[in-house]
């Protein structure tokens, strides 16, 4: 036994060292083979001495078990957040700021550092061990993802050295790019969509409840400042908070720099701007901090961002290239988008080879043919665009756009409405196109909410000539769906399941899932509100509809139009007879908004509504949802966890709902029906 535990130690210090030297220095020392060696001896021994296992070892980075949701934490101190300088005359002005502040000084050293395209995170370690993680949140108060950074290997769960007695470390958690690519190559796989960018992939990958799934995601952490520091060294720069970090085992940016002045500031960006498509992640600017802790002090903050730094933004990244057609794109409600295809090239670090053109009117302003040589723009995660033709380089040969008399998907006729900018195809869910975005659309999350119904199996569906509206999503049943390529027999099962949950829902839900044109979720919301059914806005005239608070014509129009369609009458007819549902009374006439005029407040977890989902309802049926509980807040729902707003309310006497009672008030569905 003794034996075992020196073992067990020895091991835990070895493997400690060896994630350092490849997780933080990236100066691996052994194989792969050998460190997964070390683990699993490790992890054998544990298994023989369980009372040999504690929460610091290295095996233990993986909880087992999901949470229902984040709590909320409170940051010690707040975390701020940057004013930006866009060019480098606004980074002279904060020069100047700071000189004139500390009484007209020479030139101030400075840090610069990359400005990583992540999300803040603070972590507590106290006495050495890993305490707490935080997402930086509203700055005051965050989530609490202790459970999902402790699987994140560059972290280490004890500091090493002198630990102090307690040490809040500050940083950016971020996907590189190699592994965003790897990562969105699976969600294509598996069917899934794709992140749109590094940074929402890592944010994604951080919110999962799972930390098993956490675990598997290609995250990495840099730390850049110190929140709060006790029983440590006495530091007075910002340059000795970094080393005193990378002392204790965390990872600082290898590229942060003191500089002197403001020319020094320009040097780094000029040099990091440069260097930038080669580094492994990305990076949208550069931070200068001012570095004598003490002249930090003395700056101080403006409202929410601190007088001694400012981020330096790269400007968006440019490149020439050339327009080798010009396709156009169908979207859900026939809009035709076009979209340049150009010859592949790389702009700030990431292959371009297509660009929205926006539609028509854009193109005839900026007079871009086919064959011309642009100017393309990639600003950090927007869609590369077309900034201008070159007419200079144009070709001979250079064609004139113009927009296709029928659709390319489904030849159906194409229409542009008078003084609209937007040609849209009048196939409807005809057009194949259409058909995939409309069901995509009523399964999307604030819609109908259907979960594992991604684009791939979509495609699949209507490929098999199974899907012909959403109202057949319906008819499916777990037999045809398991025959899908690539479909498990659970995983039918699962998104059987989702489908018939879905047929509950809410009238302004289904409304918007319906996809009609400039009708989101605002206006579908006020139109349930103003007519209460759908029978009485599908019946309803142009004219009518128009009197909904903030639907003008355009809007009424496309509503008409589209209950005018018979096919989509049908579908909804459909809808209605396969069990799709909501509580019609609820803001019908008459009694038209049954909460008007009350204040509810949402507590804690309700175990089968989302708070987003539980407010949507209540503000249908005319209630204020507000977020402090008061003697004229009229009932306190209250789900798991609930806190100090339960306490008040009871103090105060008010009316507390569980969620069956919050279902029973609004006239909707018991959890599951
Ligand atoms: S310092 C008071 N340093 O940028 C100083 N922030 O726009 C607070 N960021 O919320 C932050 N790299 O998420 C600092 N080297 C760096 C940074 C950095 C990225 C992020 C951070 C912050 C945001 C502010």
């Amino acid at each position: 036994m003794d034996a075992a535990a020196q073992r067990v130690q020895a091991l835990r210090e070895q493997i400690a060292q060896h994630s350092h030297l490849y997780y933080v220095l990236d100066d691996p020392r052994i194989s792969d083979f050998d460190f997964d060696e070390l683990l699993r001896e490790l992890q054998q021994l544990e298994a023989q001495y369980p009372q040999l296992l504690t929460p610091q070892s290295p095996t233990q980075r993986v909880g087992a078990t999901p949470s229902a949701a984040f709590a909320t934490v409170r940051h010690p101190a707040p975390m701020l957040s940057l004013d930006n300088a866009l060019v480098a005359a606004d980074v002279e002005d904060f020069d100047r700021r700071v000189r004139e502040r500390l009484g007209d000084v020479d030139a101030v050293h400075y840090v610069a550092e990359p400005k990583l395209d992540g999300l803040a995170v603070s972590i507590i370690y106290r006495d050495g061990q890993l305490l707490r993680a935080a997402t930086r949140g509203d700055g005051e108060q965050g989530e609490d993802i202790t459970a999902n950074i402790r699987t994140l290997r560059c972290i280490p769960l004890s500091l090493s050295g002198a630990a102090p007695a307690l040490l809040e470390a500050r940083g950016e958690v971020y996907m590189p790019v190699a592994g965003f690519a790897r990562l969105n190559e699976e969600q294509l796989r598996a069917g899934l969509k794709p992140f749109v960018n590094p940074r929402n992939a890592a944010a994604g990958s951080l919110r999962q409840l799972d930390p098993r799934i956490t675990a598997t995601r290609p995250l990495e952490m840099c730390f850049y400042a110190l929140g709060a520091l006790e029983g440590g060294p006495q530091l007075t720069t910002h340059s000795a908070a970094l080393a005193a970090l990378r002392g204790w085992g965390l990872r600082t940016s290898p590229w942060a720099r003191q500089v002197l002045g403001l020319q020094g500031c320009l040097d780094y960006f000029a040099t990091l701007q440069q260097q930038r498509p080669q580094l492994p992640y990305q990076i949208d600017g550069v931070v200068y901090k001012v570095d004598e802790l003490a002249l930090q002090e003395r700056l101080g903050f403006v409202a929410r961002a601190p007088r001694w730094a400012i981020a330096h933004k790269f400007p968006a990244e440019e490149a020439q290239t050339t327009v080798l057609a010009v396709d156009f794109q169908v979207g859900r409600t026939g809009a035709l988008t076009p979209v340049a295809r150009l010859e592949p090239v790389l702009v700030g670090g990431a292959t371009v080879s297509n660009a929205t053109l926006h539609n028509m009117d854009e193109i005839a302003r900026k007079d871009i043919r086919v064959g011309d040589a642009v100017i393309v723009r990639r600003a950090g995660d927007v869609i590369p665009e077309v900034v201008r033709a070159l007419p200079e380089h144009r070709p001979e040969s250079a064609q004139v756009v113009v927009m296709p008399g029928l659709c390319p998907v489904c030849a159906s006729p194409v229409e542009r409405s008078e003084g609209q900018a937007v040609a849209r195809c009048t196939g409807a869910l005809r057009c194949r196109a259409q058909r995939h975005e409309a069901v995509r659309h009523y399964a999307s999350r604030r819609a109908l909410n259907i979960e594992g119904l991604g684009d791939a199996i979509i495609a699949q569906l209507i490929d098999a000539d199974l899907l012909h509206s959403p109202a057949d999503l319906y008819q499916l049943d777990s037999a045809v769906l398991a025959s899908l390529p690539r479909m498990g027999e659970k995983s039918a099962q699962n998104l059987c399941a989702a489908i018939a949950v879905s047929k509950a829902t809410t009238l302004p839900r289904f409304l918007y899932a319906l996809g009609i044109a400039e009708v989101g979720e605002a206006t579908a919301g006020a139109l349930a509100r103003q007519f209460g059914s759908l029978d009485l806005i599908s019946t309803a005239t142009a004219a009518q509809i128009e009197q909904t608070p903030d639907v003008g014509p355009v809007v009424a129009a496309h509503v008409r139009q589209f209950f005018d369609d018979p096919l989509n009458v049908q579908i909804v007819a459909r809808l209605r007879e396969a069990g799709v549902h909501w509580s019609e009374g609820l803001a019908a006439e008459g009694a038209s908004l049954p909460l008007l005029g009350q204040t509810y407040v949402l507590t804690g977890t309700l175990p089968g509504l989302s708070r987003d989902e539980a407010k949507e309802m209540l503000e249908a049926a005319g209630a204020k949802v507000s977020g402090s509980v008061s003697k004229r807040t009229h009932a306190v729902v209250a789900g798991a966890e609930a806190g100090t707003k339960l306490a008040k309310a009871q103090e105060l006497g008010i009316t507390v709902l569980d969620e069956a009672g919050l279902r029973q008030l609004l006239g909707i569905a018991p959890a599951g029906a």
